[in-house]
């Protein structure tokens, strides 16, 4: 049995998802008794033939359904692509029905960030396209409340739905202030409530 930790799954092809993934992790590793796991999955594509590399060329390693099932809950993250999660991860999720029948997720904390090229092109809608398959595996939704202070101040990414970040038309901005210490409350507030919530899975 591995110690305890949230996964923090996320999907990212030129790595702005990638830096959010890595503050909400910073966020998690800040609780104690609880550490992050990150994991990728990899791309799909058009050519039948194409086989995936075992070893992601960069970022996570690729998850296992082992690594969802055994999480004490979870991170989802991924670009937008027109308003809704890459096909990349919605194929990870499509192969979690074990899980479902299981009932292996359910009680879990979870939560989802996302990245988008211009300032409003659909940031809340993708988060809640990754919320919805959650909702099936009944899990416990979290998203950023607003004592999370930089959720008035943002002039970019940061959502009550999850962390966002604005990467700018051609995916060059950085992960500014805000949108940083609106991921790592994320992170926090996550490892505090698996925490919490584990009684709960024990009834
Ligand atoms: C097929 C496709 C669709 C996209 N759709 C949108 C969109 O609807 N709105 C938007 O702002 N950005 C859109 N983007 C841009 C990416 O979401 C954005 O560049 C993101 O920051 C990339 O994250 P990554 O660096 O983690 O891959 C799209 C990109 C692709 C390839």
């Amino acid at each position: 049995m591995s110690d305890p930790y949230i996964l923090v799954l996320y999907y990212s092809q030129q790595g702005a998802t990638r830096q959010l993934a890595e503050q909400i992790a910073a966020g998690i590793e800040e609780v104690p008794g609880i550490s992050a796991r990150l994991r990728t999955v990899p791309s799909v594509s058009t050519v039948c033939e194409a086989v995936a590399s075992e070893i992601p060329p960069e970022g996570a390693v690729y998850a296992s359904l082992d690594d969802l099932r055994d999480c004490e809950g979870l991170a989802i993250g991924s670009p937008t692509r027109f308003g809704n999660m890459a096909a990349a991860l919605k194929y990870y999720l499509d192969s979690t029905s074990s899980l479902w029948m299981n009932g292996a997720l359910i009680n879990k904390p979870a939560t989802a960030f996302t990245s988008t090229s211009s300032i409003h092109g659909g940031q809340e809608a993708t988060l809640m396209t990754m919320l919805i398959p959650l909702l099936h595996h009944g899990m416990v939704y979290a998203g950023v409340p607003y004592s999370a202070k930089a959720l008035f101040d943002t002039t970019s990414g940061g959502t009550p739905y999850g962390a966002s970040h604005f990467a700018g038309p051609k995916n060059d901005r950085t992960v500014d202030e805000h949108e940083r210490a609106l991921a790592r409350f994320q992170g926090r507030r996550l490892a505090k409530l698996a925490k919490a919530l584990k009684p709960l899975r024990e009834e």
